[in-house]
């Protein structure tokens, strides 16, 4: 489907990041994303792929007449949906703020859609919703993988407001003829993801000799996707993707957290070994002293209602767009913990949220 101005909500959180860099390539004029900013974004991301194509507007997703002001001056034919509140563990202790920006920001973004649109005779458009597989809620040992066919049953706060703002896509198409498509993607991994996730903060754990926190036995299952892979999905979703329909995506790599975290230890501990450099820049990692990361590792209380298995079919992903994931469960983590050891400047202003200011100074609010 050829589109030709592309509005990105959430584009200076992890994924969407990833995600403006990919389509920087791409045949189109225009690409305006759409961020508030909250503390998951990360200014300094946006500086590798805003330029006159790209540009950056400071706002929220839930200011309607800031989404219809923008669709109409930037004459938006596509929307890719990543804004949302995506932590977990923040859904348990304040879930308001994810019923707020997922399901009512969704809804004020589809609303916005449909009076664009589908107003007179309608125009040629397409409205791309990012979703998770936590809606299908949790797998047994033996279960097989969520397919679209799966039953909702989110089990969290997070995964219920996705779960509503999945239902509001679907309605709107089902009920309006909103050209849609969502994709229920598995957990990502790779650069510019906050260090509150399981894979970036054992990383920075472990250079500063931290306790590396493991949420019960350690032994929940997730299906990892190398983020690009992901991004190339959501791409083929806008070219390939028919109307109204849901599509899987996953990384075709299952792992148990504790594996995640020792392999983490191992890579970051042979890295430092080899280079004096990084032992000196991180005198607490404890292989900067010859030790071994995995004395770190320390079980915790387990998360409240956590979710034993996740696990991806993605065979209409394969069959309808020709997906495939790319990156190996090797050269993925390889590739993203070489990334944080080379970009420490980017995740310690991500974490004291300096860059916020740089944005302020450089970007006026709308
Ligand atoms: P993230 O938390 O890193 O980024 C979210 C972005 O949305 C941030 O830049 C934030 O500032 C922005 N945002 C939040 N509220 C907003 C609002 N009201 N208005 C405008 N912008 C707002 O999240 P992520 O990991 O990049 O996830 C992106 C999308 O992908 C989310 O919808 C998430 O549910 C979905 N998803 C993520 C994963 C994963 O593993 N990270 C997996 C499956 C699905
Ligand atoms: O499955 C897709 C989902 O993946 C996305 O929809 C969410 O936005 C994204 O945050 C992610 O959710 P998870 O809860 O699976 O990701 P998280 O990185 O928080 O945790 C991964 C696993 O690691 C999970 O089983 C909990 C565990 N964990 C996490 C943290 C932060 C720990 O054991 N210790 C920790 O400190």
């Amino acid at each position: 489907m050829k589109l030709d101005s592309m509005l990105i909500t959430g584009g200076a959180g992890f994924i969407g990041v990833n995600f403006a860099r990919i389509i920087q390539s791409r045949e189109i004029s225009r690409v305006v994303i759409l961020d508030a900013l909250t503390y998951a974004a990360s200014g300094s991301s946006l500086e590798s792929v805003l330029c006159d194509k790209v540009q950056f507007v400071h706002g929220d997703i839930r200011d309607s007449t800031l989404v219809a002001r923008l669709m109409d001056e930037h004459e938006v034919d596509c929307i890719v949906h990543f804004a949302a509140e995506s932590h977990v563990d923040r859904s348990i202790t304040g879930p308001d703020e994810f019923i707020s920006t997922n399901v009512d920001g969704t809804h004020c973004l589809l609303k916005a859609a449909k009076q664009r649109w589908l107003a007179g005779s309608g125009s040629p458009h397409r409205f791309h919703h990012v979703s998770t597989d936590e809606v299908y809620g949790t797998l047994k040992a033996d279960d097989p993988p969520f397919s679209e066919v799966n039953q909702y049953q989110p089990n969290s706060p997070y995964s219920a407001s996705k779960a509503a703002s999945d239902h509001l896509v679907r309605a709107y198409h089902h009920t309006y003829g909103l050209d849609t498509t969502t994709s229920n993607c598995s957990n990502n991994y790779g650069p510019f993801q906050f260090p509150e996730k399981l894979i970036p903060l054992m990383i920075v754990n472990i250079l500063h000799g931290r306790k590396l926190p493991i949420y019960g036995d350690g032994m929940q299952i997730r299906d990892w996707l190398y983020v690009d892979d992901h991004c190339r999905a959501i791409e083929s979703c806008l070219d390939r993707g028919k109307p109204g329909e849901v599509y899987n995506v996953g990384g075709d790599n299952e792992r148990p957290n504790i594996e995640i975290v020792r392999k983490i230890c191992d890579l970051i501990d042979t890295r430092v070994a080899e280079d004096e450099d990084l032992a000196v820049a991180f005198p607490d990692c404890l292989a900067s002293v010859g030790e071994s990361s995995l004395g770190l590792l320390e079980h915790v209380s387990d998360r409240p209602g956590h979710d034993r298995r996740y696990a991806i079919d993605y065979r209409k992903a394969a069959n309808e767009l020709g997906y495939a994931p790319l990156e190996s469960f090797e050269s993925g983590f390889a590739k993203t913990v070489a990334w944080y050891l080379d970009n420490e400047q980017w995740w310690r202003s991500v974490m004291d949220g300096s860059y916020k200011d740089w944005l302020d100074a450089n970007y006026s609010k709308r």
